[in-house]
């Protein structure tokens, strides 16, 4: 067994979904969370840059939300694709380099500090930057072994509706963040959200915890620098050089730290601002870079605060060049007051954007595209907005989401299984393959694959003449341009050098062979062949293109035993469940029980179909029912055309493997009949 496979069974499927479900939980919310605030990612982004020295690209805004947009995109639909089982290999890959990189970014945090929080959840959850370092190296590990394991990944999807599946998580992730930019956050999880009293978000409790910093002092001796604490601080004979502090416990931090106002002289008026009735703000980071489309609708605000008594100000944190250039474009008649940027940015995440004060609580808050009209019969005081949790509000944009993706993966599965079970027999491959064994020489083998050609004409199945290696080349010419496909008994289960007499998979795929019979019993009685030299063959083959008929089937005492589900099982397992469900693609699978090979003995069209029906959902377990539902199973053993209709009629049975009656061109064509 490969040591992958060891590990993979010490991992468990239990472990195995474990990393899945916490890889797909951390990219899914970290998508959808920076999607609720993508301007505020955008904002994280931009910082980012400037601690690269990247400063025209972090002051380009519509560069900036645009790679936050698609970074939402990202990380949302990565989520969905590990927790669905959606392309798997090219998830895996995602997953890797995006952990990868996140790592790294989260060591360079954790070294030179360059931001306060990483920005992964938004402003939903915040974490430290030792947190984030942590977090990275977390995720690495976790991505490092979904990407080993990869394969091993079922899909809790059919096929079909993966396309479905994919195209509404995106649409819905980015027609989300678009809205969310366009608006504001849905989820507001910033300190000034609605319902927030700033004057109380800034207190300091009395008793409050504070910050423990750790000191040490470095100093010199001799041109050698050494640090001290308190403690061992040392004598005279040393010079001071610096003392450091490094902040070992937070103390108690309040909601919100840095809230100040002043006017463009520089007097504070934090407190008046906080204690005015009806305050009506309008928040500008930067009047240079604010949407100028909205300065009709403001100044109509404006007038209609001033006819009613309410005091209207704008807070922006633009240069006095700026503010000059603002009043005399727009005509603001208001006063203009100086805050911080960052603090601005935080309060609304738009620019401008407005907010509603009453004695310093944030009572409303609207972006410029959606700003509030003043209405003759109603107060725009009077507009509440939602203050729910911002829990109930996750919750809702989740269930947005979740509902109708249950919708569609229902109504895709409900049409996939009414196709199933009306067309079950017409959508998987039907083959009838002749394996000629070790008869006929090489002109009676050409002689027949003529004749074969000449009755085999526009049959309701493939067909596939398997014959001995010597044969092939000269019987691919023959059948060119029919309707036979050709393949060989047996390939080597090495790849090529010296070993005498074998013939290589790549040997047999240069005939123009397209596929190769393995595990055959004889070939399993005769000569030895264990499920690992098998397995290698199958490996080679699939590398060389061939299609492989891999044969089970159990002897006349395992069925006795009642042992056949358990022998067939096993087969498959020590030799083609190893496969990727990509590579298992390439696999018909013959049952023949042994006891009916060549014996004129037959089973029944029931004992097949019970067992053909066993062997499907083995590999339903394994590789999902979209692929067990796609694999051709082929029947084996004294198949005639006298019973070839019973059997074929069978739901699980989908032709089968003829010895014997592919000898003669008539009795091979009476079986492929069998399916009209
Ligand atoms: P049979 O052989 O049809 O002669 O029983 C089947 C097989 O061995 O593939």
């Amino acid at each position: 067994m490969k040591k992958s496979s060891k590990d993979y069974q010490r991992l468990g499927k239990g472990g195995h979904w474990m990393i899945r479900l916490s890889l797909s939980v951390v990219f899914f919310l970290s998508g959808l969370f920076k999607a609720i605030d993508p301007k505020g990612t955008s904002y994280k982004i931009a910082e980012y840059l400037t601690s690269f020295h990247c400063y025209q690209l972090a002051d380009n805004e519509m560069l900036m939300l645009g790679t936050s947009l698609c970074l939402c995109l990202v990380e949302f639909v990565l989520g969905v694709y590990i927790l669905l089982g959606i392309r798997r290999r090219l998830a895996s890959w995602l997953c890797l380099i995006l952990s990868t990189g996140f790592a790294l970014l989260s060591l360079y945090v954790w070294i030179f500090n360059p931001v306060s929080d990483c920005g992964c959840f938004g402003d939903a959850v915040v974490l430290t930057n030792t947190q984030t370092f942590l977090k990275g190296v977390f995720l690495l590990t976790l991505a490092g072994m979904y990407f080993r394991y990869w394969n091993k990944t079922e899909s809790l999807l059919s096929d079909g509706s993966h396309w479905i599946v994919s195209l509404f998580s995106m649409c819905f992730i980015f027609l989300f963040g678009m809205l969310s930019a366009f608006y504001l956050p849905m989820v507001d999880f910033r300190p000034y959200k609605v319902g927030v009293n700033i004057l109380q978000a800034m207190e300091i409790p009395h008793d409050a915890e504070a910050p423990v910093y750790e000191s040490s002092f470095i100093l010199s001796k001799d041109g050698k620098e050494k640090r001290f604490s308190l403690e061992n601080y040392p004598d005279s004979t040393w010079t001071f050089v610096r003392a450091e502090n490094k902040l070992i416990k937070r103390g108690y931090e309040p909601l919100v730290k840095d809230f100040s106002v002043s006017d463009t002289l520089g007097n504070d008026l934090t407190d008046r601002i906080l204690t005015e009735k009806n305050l009506f703000l309008l928040v500008s980071s930067d009047f240079s870079h604010a949407d100028d489309a909205h300065i009709d609708e403001i100044n109509e605000i404006v007038d209609y605060c001033h006819s009613k008594g309410y005091e209207f100000a704008a807070l922006t944190a633009s240069s006095g060049e700026d503010i000059s250039k603002w009043q005399k474009y727009t005509g603001a008649n208001y006063p203009i007051y100086i805050s911080d940027e960052v603090v601005l940015k935080t309060m609304v995440r738009s620019n401008p954007g407005l907010m509603l004060l009453e004695k310093g609580t944030v009572m409303a808050k609207w972006s410029c595209n959606n700003l509030p009209m003043p209405e003759e019969d109603t107060d725009i005081l009077s507009l509440h907005q939602d203050t729910r949790t911002s829990f109930l509000q996750l919750l809702k944009i989740i269930l947005c989401y979740v509902i109708p993706l249950l919708f569609i993966i229902f109504v895709t599965n409900l049409q996939r299984t009414n196709k199933t079970n009306l067309n079950n027999s017409k959508m998987r491959k039907k083959i009838v393959a002749g394996n000629w064994k070790m008869n006929k020489n090489l002109q009676e083998g050409v002689a027949l694959a003529k004749e074969l050609t000449e009755v085999v004409k526009n049959p309701n199945c493939g067909v596939v003449i398997c014959t001995p290696f010597i044969h092939l080349a000269s019987v691919a010419e023959v059948i060119k341009g029919s309707a036979i496909e050709l393949g060989a008994e047996n390939c080597a289960d090495k790849a090529s050098g010296a070993y005498t007499g074998e013939v290589s998979a790549e040997m047999v795929k240069s005939t123009g062979a397209q596929y190769v019979i393995l595990g055959h019993s004889e070939r399993r009685q005769y000569y030895n062949e264990t499920p690992e030299i098998l397995k290698e063959k199958v490996q080679l083959a699939l590398a060389n293109g061939l299609k492989v008929i891999f044969c089970i089937g159990e002897t006349l005492e395992e069925r006795e035993a009642n042992k056949q589900n358990e022998v067939v099982k096993a087969e498959l397992a020590g030799s083609v469940y190893n496969l990727t469900a990509e590579e298992f693609k390439n696999i018909v699978i013959a049952y023949e029980p042994i006891w009916a090979i060549g014996t004129g003995k037959t089973a029944t069209a029931e004992q097949a179909e019970e067992i053909h029906a066993y062997i499907r959902s083995t590999i339903a377990e394994v590789y999902g029912q979209a692929v067990a539902d796609d694999t051709t199973i082929l029947y084996g053993g004294s198949c005639k055309a006298s019973n070839a209709p019973e059997l074929f009629a069978k739901p699980d049975i989908d032709g089968g493997l003829i010895g014997g009656a592919s000898l003669k061109a008539p009795d091979f064509k009476g079986i492929i009949d069998a399916w009209k």
